[in-house]
Parts: structure tokens; C-alpha cells; sequence
């Protein structure tokens, strides 16, 4: 029998602060209605000002070590999927592996935006499949939030986003179950087009160190909404049908397709195009906003809380994100 890489547990952490559409309005020239037409969202969770990302990627790590019922102590490695580490450098896994407990582990960040929590899980399950590792901590953890413009000229992009973070325990376990097959996917061509400049080690960004406030805007997020939504909508499609097909599963033969939280009209839009029931793709964006990495894992633990996720059922985690970048993975439970 081939090793597989089995999720042994799961756990989420999000902010207390609750940000509704209205409390938004005050701060921006928006309105409820705009927001819930254009992405489905109501209302999201923001990190306060003494809340960073590693809060809940510790929190939600907690969680998955217990629901697993391991010692972390049996962790071989911590990956943490992240675009909004505490510090510029070093990243959110050594924070979570210091206070874990854990000491001479292996811990690096993986930085592929909203599709960062597929991407590391793909790592996760070549170390195990290869023998290297046994026991595997992955993280999708964000406090987006904290580099958002929070007034009218941010605000295409400000009432998106959430913060928040989601862990998974993978383990090494011989059979038929576990994860059955990833797919990465890059197309740099239009990085620029969901993108923070700064800070960076480009040249053009030298002069900024000493003058931050010349440049605000290369210190915040620039999104081009409709070039997003129009390769969102077909990078989409094609990486779910890839999981299907490497598996020769059909639609009916899966439980549940868990895609990263964009934007409702984005999800909708796929189940479209697929031919697909919205019964079978989950979305808790109503609630949370987008929150990049963390989307999937804080869905794939909500899904699976809410008994949507049995043992045996067949389903797929599938992103879209900054890059682009894009990822699916097929999974027996
Ligand atoms: N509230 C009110 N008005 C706003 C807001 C806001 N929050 N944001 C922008 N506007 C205004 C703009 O200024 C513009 O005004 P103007 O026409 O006077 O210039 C107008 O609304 C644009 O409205 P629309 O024409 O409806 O814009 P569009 O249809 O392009 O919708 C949107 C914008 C929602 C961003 C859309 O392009 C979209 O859904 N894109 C996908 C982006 C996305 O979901 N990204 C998620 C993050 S990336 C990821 O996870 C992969």
C-alpha cells in the first residue's frame, strides 16, 4: 500500500472584531448594499492593534494538535502560508515553532498569496510521500487587514478583505486515503495587476526607506478587480477539472469542492461554468470576508465542524490568488 498524506486535524482562529458593511460606510464612502452585490460579503473579521498574524496561526495550530491527538513534539515540519508576516523577516513558522514548544524543526513561510494554503499542503505531501517526513504542520494564516487603506480611496479593495488563520496536521499513514493529488500552477505575466510594491529590495523602492510617506501607496495593496475576475473565473474551472480528471472522478463522485474565499459573484461564477450545484461548493465569505491564505483552511474546518466532510468522501480544495498563482488538490477523507 502507497503512503498517503492524511489531515488528522484541524483548527481556526479569527479576530473577536467583527467589521460589519455598515461599520465600513463610516469610515468610507460605501454603502452595504455595493459591497453584498459585488462579493456577497456581510461582514468580515479585522485584527487589532495588538493582534498580528502569528495570534491566530498559533491559536489555530492549537487546535488541529489536539483534534489529532499528537504531542508537537512529533511535528517534523512547520510550513505557514503567508503574505502578512509579523515582521519583514524572519517569518510567522519560527514564531509558531517557538511557541509550539518545538526546537531544531524544520519551519519556513511559503508566500504564493490565496493560493499559499494548496501550495503548502502540495509541499506537505511530497515530504511525506518521499519518506523525509512523517508528521507535517500547515498553516494559512493573515492579518491582510493591517496594510489596507481604510478610507474611500482603499476602498476597492479594503471592504474584501478579513484576517484570520486555519492549521492542518498532516500525517503519514499507509492506504487508500489522504491526498490523492495536487496541482500548482504560476503565471507571473500579470503580477502587477494584484500586487503591494513595498517594502522590497527593488531599486525603486531604495529611496522609500527614508521617506516612507512620499510613496503610501506602494505601501498598500493595488488590485485590478476585473483583470482578478476574468482570470479567477477560468484559472478556476480548469485546476478542479484537473483534480477530477487525475482521479478519473466525475462531479457526482465528490463530496464537496472547498475553493479559496474571493468573492461570492467569483464562486457562483465557477459553479456556472461547471455546471455544478452551489450545494456542493462551500463558502462561509458572508461572514469572513477574504481572507487570502487562511480562506481555505478556516473553510475546510468550518465544512468539516458542520458534518459536511465524512470519512471516505471525495473532495477538492481549489485557489486562485496574487501572481497569479493557482492550485487544486484532491483529497479522500
Ligand atoms: N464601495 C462603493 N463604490 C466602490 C467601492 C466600494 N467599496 N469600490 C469601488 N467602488 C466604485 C469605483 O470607484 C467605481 O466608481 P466609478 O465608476 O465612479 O469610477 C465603481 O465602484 C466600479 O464599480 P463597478 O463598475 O461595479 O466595478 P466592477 O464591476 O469592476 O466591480 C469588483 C469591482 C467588485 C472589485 C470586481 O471587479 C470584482 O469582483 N473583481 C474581483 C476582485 C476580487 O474579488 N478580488 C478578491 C481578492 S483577489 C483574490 O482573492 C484572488
Amino acid at each position: 500500500m502507497v503512503i498517503r498524506s492524511v489531515i488528522k486535524g484541524l483548527g481556526y482562529q479569527v479576530p473577536d472584531q467583527v467589521i460589519t458593511n455598515d461599520d465600513l460606510s463610516a469610515l468610507m464612502d460605501t454603502s452595504d448594499e455595493w459591497i453584498q452585490e459585488r462579493s456577497g460579503i456581510q461582514e468580515r473579521r479585522w485584527a487589532q492593534k495588538d493582534e498580528a498574524t502569528s495570534d491566530f496561526a498559533i491559536e489555530a495550530s492549537k487546535q488541529a494538535i489536539d483534534m489529532a491527538s499528537i504531542d508537537p513534539k512529533d511535528i517534523d515540519l512547520v510550513v505557514v502560508a503567508t503574505i502578512s508576516s509579523d515582521y519583514f523577516f524572519p517569518g510567522v513558522s519560527q514564531q509558531l515553532q517557538v511557541a509550539l514548544g518545538l526546537r531544531n524543526v524544520a519551519a519556513f513561510d511559503l508566500k504564493a498569496a490565496c493560493s499559499g494554503f494548496v501550495y503548502s499542503l502540495s509541499v506537505a505531501d511530497q515530504f511525506i510521500r518521499s519518506g523525509m517526513y512523517k508528521t507535517v504542520l500547515v498553516v494559512g494564516a493573515e492579518a491582510q487587514t493591517k496594510f489596507m487603506n481604510k478610507s474611500t480611496s482603499g476602498r476597492d479593495i479594503a471592504v474584501l478583505f478579513g484576517d484570520g488563520g486555519g492549521a492542518a496536521i498532516i500525517k503519514a499513514e499507509k492506504g487508500d486515503r489522504g491526498i490523492l493529488s495536487s496541482h500548482l500552477y504560476c503565471d507571473g505575466a500579470d503580477m502587477k495587476s494584484l500586487w503591494m510594491e513595498a517594502p522590497g529590495s527593488s531599486g525603486s523602492n531604495q529611496i522609500d526607506l527614508n521617506n516612507i510617506q512620499q510613496y503610501p501607496d506602494r505601501y498598500e495593496p493595488y488590485m485590478n478587480g476585473r483583470d482578478v475576475f476574468k482570470n479567477a473565473v477560468a484559472r478556476f474551472p480548469d485546476v478542479i477539472k484537473e483534480a477530477m480528471d487525475k482521479n478519473d472522478l466525475n462531479i457526482d463522485d465528490i463530496k464537496l469542492i472547498i475553493p479559496h474565499q474571493a468573492n461570492l459573484r467569483i464562486i457562483q461564477a465557477i459553479a456556472k461554468r461547471m455546471d455544478i450545484s452551489m450545494e456542493k461548493i462551500y463558502s462561509n465569505i458572508e461572514r469572513y470576508g477574504n481572507t487570502t491564505a487562511a480562506s481555505i483552511p478556516i473553510a475546510l474546518c468550518e465544512a468539516y465542524n458542520e458534518g459536511k466532510i465524512q470519512k471516505g468522501d471525495n473532495i477538492i480544495l481549489a485557489a486562485f490568488g496574487a501572481g497569479y498563482t493557482w492550485a487544486s488538490a484532491a483529497i479522500r477523507w
